[in-house]
């Protein structure tokens, strides 16, 4: 497992000179293997599977500001190895149980000459995948504040393999359609970035533990050797730290199949065990709001006429609410400070101050009555000094109003995030650094001192840190369901979510918000726009699109229109025992089933792009020797996403673990099934 491959000492030359130094650490069954080695003094990595290279001999280290090197002149001090396997349990999640079992190398190098600064560098091979980070001891070389001006993490992947991406340092954020395109044609791209490496796997580039560093794009100078691009402080360097510090881990993934990387649990396995052990205010479930008809125009955020967080708008969502089962009510415009240009004038949200037609102690007595909790919204515009504070203040008030979880947002698009120093000078950050990446980690550690959870829109990127902080409970960070709403002929493509859950749901949940049954969308004010689904893919996206706190985004008139459909809705959980993604191609279709948490039933979803498809699904999933009977909300034989969407059809079978189920999916379509077995 640990081999030791060759110690070359250059007689005559400094001991830092063993240039050939090289460690090896293997994944647990072995076929992955990371080889570390000292090339001329400069850390370098690469990555074989089943003995053939994925990621070829690649840089490692830092630049400090200064131009100071961390990324030569090293020489390996010592070694130590270690394995482990065990099984941790999530208060919530894909899955209840999580095998953690990996091999783990940690090298300690010193650099000679000059600095003599040690650097630890901890790699760990999985069966799915391998990662490494950096440390920083405590050490006089390294005293005060250190800053990093770049990292110099590579992957020099071993061909110019197709990529599913969304562009970085880019205006919006990661709201972008995923592109498709050999790796060579990137610039700068988010992660998750996952790729095909020809016929042999799939390969996923990300990070875990994302904690007071800045986040990591990939950037690609042409070839197929990306670079770790660090999102920069306004001032152009990435991170400021002090040593002993730790960076995020850098991870890859792999698996045979797009459908082996949806399994992989190993950003959560690089995460810390949960701060909030025990903490009875978590939980999961499914709300509804007042929230899609700003999106179609209906009502305003603002005050006026159109003001949609009216008291009376607001109790009428918590009948429906109570009346189907819904845990809580989303209210967003409920607060001070949207009327004008909010996008601009972030400085003048209000957190404690609800406009005077939303009357938040009524509204939370009537909801408490009948077992609905008010979902909170903090839309910042990126005005970070103006939230910050009043944070301890905005929580404490929704905590006293029964709020038990709260959106964030951070919709920004002229100058950037703002910050100011402490002599009061403005600075435009972007969404993804350091300061951010504080920001969020802040507002989660105040929000769970007020027992609330975290739904986050334009974030930071899950890294796994739901782990934690598991009142981290979901986040948006991709293109969701508002899209279709107002962006017209750039609505979400048939292909969004058969990419997104091969790229952006690797890291976490995603509050994509599903549920649209108003396919043409003539409840607001568009007739003209549509989305690209069919209304049985939009049941299918409760299973495929995970998110422990799951909405219902249309409005309660329109689920009345189609009873049976809702059906669906009211019975899929948010919260599961086990996951099992059953098939896929990347940008072409997902099926994806998932047993409840605590429960016998499973759910399966499925999901295509513009083809119609008919897929044979082995039902092995289910439990050996059982009956089930399989509710199944399938797209009617003629449904369409463009021309007739809402035609689906809802029957019964009798299925068993032996069933090869097929399914019919429309073009843009989609396929639900609630699997109950039988007594
Ligand atoms: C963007 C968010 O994604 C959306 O859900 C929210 O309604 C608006 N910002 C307003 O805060």
């Amino acid at each position: 497992m640990f081999v030791r491959k060759l110690s070359l000492l250059l007689l005559g030359l400094a001991p830092a000179l063993s240039a050939a130094e090289e460690v090896v650490v293997a994944s647990p069954d072995g076929r992955l293997s990371v080889v570390f080695s000292l090339d001329g003094g400069k850390p370098t990595y690469d990555v074989t599977r089943d003995g053939e290279p994925l990621i070829r001999p690649s840089r490692m280290g830092f630049v400090l500001a200064g131009d100071v090197s961390l990324a030569e002149g090293f020489e390996l001090v010592d070694q130590s190895t270690s394995s482990a396997d065990s099984t941790w349990v999530q208060p919530w999640g894909e899955c209840r149980e999580v095998r953690d079992h990996h091999n783990e190398l940690a090298v300690d190098l010193k650099q000679y000459g000059g600095t003599g600064v040690a650097m630890r560098v901890v790699f760990r091979a999985f069966n799915d995948g391998v990662a490494f980070r950096y440390e920083l001891p405590e050490q006089a070389a390294l005293p005060g504040e250190i800053v990093i001006a770049d990292e110099a993490t590579e992957f020099a992947l071993a061909g110019d393999w197709p990529a599913w991406w969304v562009p970085a340092f880019d205006q919006n954020r990661f709201e972008y359609v995923y592109s498709h395109t050999p790796i060579s044609q990137t610039k700068n791209t988010h992660t998750p970035l996952t790729m095909q490496a020809g016929d042999r796997a799939f390969v996923s580039i990300h990070e875990a533990a994302l904690v007071d560093y800045s986040s990591m794009a990939l950037e690609n100078r042409g070839g197929d050797t990306l670079k770790a691009n660090l999102y920069p402080w306004s001032d152009g360097m990435r991170v400021r730290t002090t040593a002993p510090m730790r960076t995020p881990w850098r991870t890859i993934q792999v698996a045979d199949t797009p459908s082996g990387l949806v399994e992989s649990n190993l950003i959560l396995n690089l995460n810390e065990p949960s701060k909030l052990e025990g903490a009875d205010w978590l939980h999961t479930g499914k709300y509804v709001g007042v929230w899609w008809e700003m999106h179609v125009g209906r009502s305003t955020w603002g005050s006026g006429e159109k003001h949609g967080a009216t008291t009376e708008n607001v109790k009428d969502f918590i009948d429906f609410a109570s009346e189907h089962g819904f845990k809580g009510v989303l209210v967003e415009g409920w607060n001070e400070g949207w009327d004008g240009d909010w996008m601009k004038n972030g400085h003048e949200f209000d957190f404690t101050k609800p406009y005077p037609d939303f009357d938040i102690e009524e509204i939370s007595r009537y909801g408490a009555e009948r077992g609905v909790y008010l979902i909170g919204h903090h839309e910042t515009a990126g005005a970070i000094p103006n939230y910050e504070r009043q944070l301890e203040d905005a929580f404490a008030f929704y905590e006293k109003h029964g709020v038990r979880a709260v959106k964030t947002g951070y919709v920004e698009f002229a100058d950037g995030i703002e910050r100011r120093d402490a002599d009061g000078k403005e600075h435009a950050e972007w969404h993804h650094g350091q300061y951010m990446v504080r920001h969020h980690q802040r507002v989660l550690e105040t929000a769970a001192k007020h027992k609330i959870m975290i739904v986050a829109h334009e974030g930071v990127k899950d890294t796994g840190l739901r782990r934690t902080w598991p009142n981290a409970i979901s986040r948006e960070c991709a293109r969701g369901q508002e899209y279709n709403a107002w962006s017209g002929d750039g609505r979400n493509p048939p292909e969004h979510i058969s990419i997104l859950a091969y790229t952006r749901m690797l890291s976490g949940p995603m509050d994509f918000t599903p549920g649209v049954f108003d396919i043409t969308l003539e409840s607001g004010d568009r007739p003209n726009d549509r989305i690209a689904s069919t209304l049985a893919k939009q049941l299918a996206l409760y299973v495929v699109v995970y998110s422990p706190m799951q909405m219902a985004c249309d409005f309660p008139e329109i689920y009345e229109r189609h009873p049976d459909a809702f059906r669906f809705i009211l019975d899929v959980p948010a919260d599961w025992e086990r996951t099992r993604a059953i098939d896929g191609v990347i940008g072409d279709y997902t099926v994806i089933a998932r047993q409840e948490r605590g429960g016998d039933d499973w759910y399966l979803g499925a999901v295509t792009d513009e083809e119609a498809r008919t897929l044979e699904t082995p039902l092995a999933f289910l439990q050996p020797g059982r009956t089930y009977e399989a509710q199944v909300y399938r797209d009617s034989d003629d449904a369409h996403w463009w021309d007739n969407p809402t035609d689906y059809t809802v029957e019964s079978k009798e299925v068993s673990s032996d069933t090869v189920l097929t399914l019919k999916l429309a073009p843009g379509g989609g396929q639900a099934i609630r699997f109950t077995p039988k007594p």
